[in-house]
């Protein structure tokens, strides 16, 4: 266990403010600050930061903590790799020791691991065994200072020529597996994962090799094979060359499909290009991208698949505030393809020419309806009004209503009155929106949206906040409520874990600053912390109050199951009936 002095002193380098800003856009607001939440999708902040109390909390998904606990999350690290990850930035150095040694360890073996898996694919590739591999990328475009750039490998057509190099550098199979380079045979051994293949290792923005793709060189099996998820691994987080794109001069970044199109716009002077890996572009990815770009060029694939997915990325951009145009490639399947047939200038003037995402929705539209019909027309209008109704900024959206009048030969007050239409619908669903959203403010129901148990048991899940609240104000009230309360009373399971610890601390004289538990708290429960504290301009903690809570919480330990009522005798029976009936009077 750190010290907790240790843990302070990391706290008051590691400003909550400071730390977030770097993930987050946050906007001053009075006493806290607000941005939109980075682990989920919205479009108006939801997400606060109160360095006050050096907190966060989200009202729209519940998660909320101390800096640590974001620390964890928006890293997705475990509880002493985000100190550490945090003692880094400041300059401290934590304390030898630890229980997760192991799991540090471990990680540390896998990217050893990958680096020289690395260099033996790279080495493979470059001498003999590697010459129709090697053939095979300069055939298809890839220059020698590409493939060193990129650390291009090659996997030979064997069963155990990585298993047994790995071997004589000191690595165990079991590692060997964990880092997904090698498989578990049936009879228990361990054999290569990847054969005959050009291998593109993965860096993530650190440096550090994460993982590989490989191409087949012949039509034995799948044509690329990636590593699968790893201890060192997501692949949902990660982008293929972001390591060289981050620090790229040029504006944005360009998203391909896949690694060879990528490899073919750097070679081709854009080391701005990165791809997903093996998947379609997650949220998480975006996200990532929106850390390093505000806008993207769409680079993916010109069939079919490859617009839709387009579309699929339009959507998710939009999310996270990223500006996005398209690459309109004709003539070619991929970038990869249009480069080596039209060279890199006619890319460049691609790259210019890139449409933002209005044009590619009309021309999309144009694409699926016969304007030449009176029907095509009709429909086709009606879906451009929807996606001008989306244009926030006025004048944009007068030079695309001007632009469509034109093309369809009707009047522009026509399109103007039908997207107003629209625009109000919007306006009341919004209303209807933000009204929702004060509600759920009021009943603190953020942080239950993902907590099934404290939805059903709202009404004892909020006397549990309460008695918590009244117990981080007022420590002394502990008397009170021990005498009534048992740990087992509490009905919802994050709370129990945190009146739990706080009894822990207050038995023991300890004092009872939730918000320093992260080390023995789960992020849940911390997110609820943050919610009891978020909303206390609305509780109140007086010892009435608290009386108020420790009642409602008690009637819980009076409500039946089904089954206990039916095992009762008549006296039993009518006493319970009686209860209840002096029960409800009570409430109402
Ligand atoms: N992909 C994959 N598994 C497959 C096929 C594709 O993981 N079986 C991923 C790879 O990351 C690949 C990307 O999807 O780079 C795009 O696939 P595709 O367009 O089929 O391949 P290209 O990148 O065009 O590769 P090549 O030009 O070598 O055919
Ligand atoms: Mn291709």
């Amino acid at each position: 266990m750190l010290s907790e002095s240790f843990i302070q002193q990391l706290k008051q380098y590691s400003d909550i403010e400071h730390i977030v800003s770097g993930y987050v856009q946050l906007k001053k607001k009075g006493r806290y600050l607000s941005g939109l939440c980075p682990f989920h999708s919205e479009k108006s902040p939801s997400f606060f930061v109160y360095p006050q109390t050096q907190s966060f909390y989200c009202f729209g998904c519940g998660a909320g903590g101390d800096v640590i606990t974001f620390i964890r999350q928006i890293e997705n690290l475990e509880y002493m790799e985000a100190v550490r990850f945090l003692a880094d930035r400041c300059g401290m150095t934590v304390p030898q020791d630890s229980e997760d040694d192991g799991r540090a360890r471990l990680k540390k073996r896998v990217l050893e691991i990958n680096r020289e898996t690395a260099r033996y694919f790279h080495d493979c590739l470059m001498s003999e065994q590697g010459k129709d591999a090697y053939a095979y990328l300069i055939r298809r475009g890839r220059d020698r200072k590409t493939i060193r750039h990129f650390g291009l490998g090659y996997a030979p057509d064997s069963w155990h020529g990585l298993v047994e190099h790995l071997r004589t550098k000191g690595f165990s199979e079991k590692e060997m597996i964990e880092a997904n380079v090698a498989v578990q045979s049936q009879k228990g051994g361990a054999y290569d994962r990847f054969r005959n293949r050009v291998m593109f290792p993965i860096i993530d923005v650190r440096g550090n090799v994460i993982a590989f793709g490989g191409r087949a060189l012949d039509d034995k099996g799948a044509k690329y094979l990636n590593s699968s998820d790893t201890i060192v691994f997501k692949k949902s987080k990660n982008l293929f060359a972001l390591n060289f794109a981050k620090t790229s001069k040029l504006p944005g970044l360009i998203l391909a499909e896949g690694y060879m199109d990528v490899i073919a716009i750097h070679q081709a002077g854009f080391d701005n290009a990165v791809a997903t890996l093996g998947t379609s572009l997650t949220e998480e990815q975006a996200r990532l991208i929106s850390q390093y770009a505000d806008k993207v060029v769409l680079a993916y694939d010109s069939d079919g698949p490859g617009q839709a997915a387009t579309k699929r990325a339009l959507n998710i951009f939009d999310e996270v505030g990223v500006k996005v145009t398209v690459l309109s490639m004709t003539g070619a399947k991929d970038p990869d393809e249009y480069i080596q047939k039209y060279g890199r200038e006619r890319f460049a003037m691609l790259i210019d020419g890139s449409r933002n995402a209005i044009e590619f929705e009309l021309s999309r539209l144009r694409n699926n309806h016969d304007v030449q019909t009176a029907d095509g027309k009709v429909n086709f209008l009606k879906e451009a009004c929807k996606l001008f109704a989306g244009i926030r900024n006025p004048v944009e959206r007068e030079v695309y209503i001007t632009q469509v009048a034109n093309e369809l030969e009707i009047s522009p007050q026509a399109i103007k009155a039908q997207i107003q239409s629209l625009d109000k619908r919007e306006q009341s669903r919004q209303r209807r929106q933000q009204k929702a959203d004060t509600n759920i403010y009021i009943g603190r129901m953020a942080a239950a949206k993902n907590d099934v148990s404290r939805q059903v048991n709202l009404r004892y899940a909020m006397a549990e906040e309460g008695i918590l609240y009244c117990l981080m104000k007022n420590p002394d009230f502990y008397q009170t409520v021990r005498e009534k309360i048992a740990p087992e009373d509490f009905v919802t399971e994050v709370n129990r874990e945190l009146y739990t610890a706080m009894v822990k601390r207050l038995e023991s004289g300890q004092p009872i600053e939730m918000l320093d538990l992260s080390s023995e708290l789960s992020p849940q429960a911390m997110g609820r912390v943050s919610a009891i504290l978020a909303t206390a301009p609305v509780q109140r903690c007086d010892l009435a109050e608290l009386d108020d809570y420790i009642q409602r919480l008690s009637e819980h330990r009076n409500v039946k199951t089904e089954k206990e009522v039916a095992q009762m005798d008549d006296d039993a029976l009518e006493a319970y009936v009686k209860q209840l009936a002096a029960k409800k009077n009570r409430r109402s």
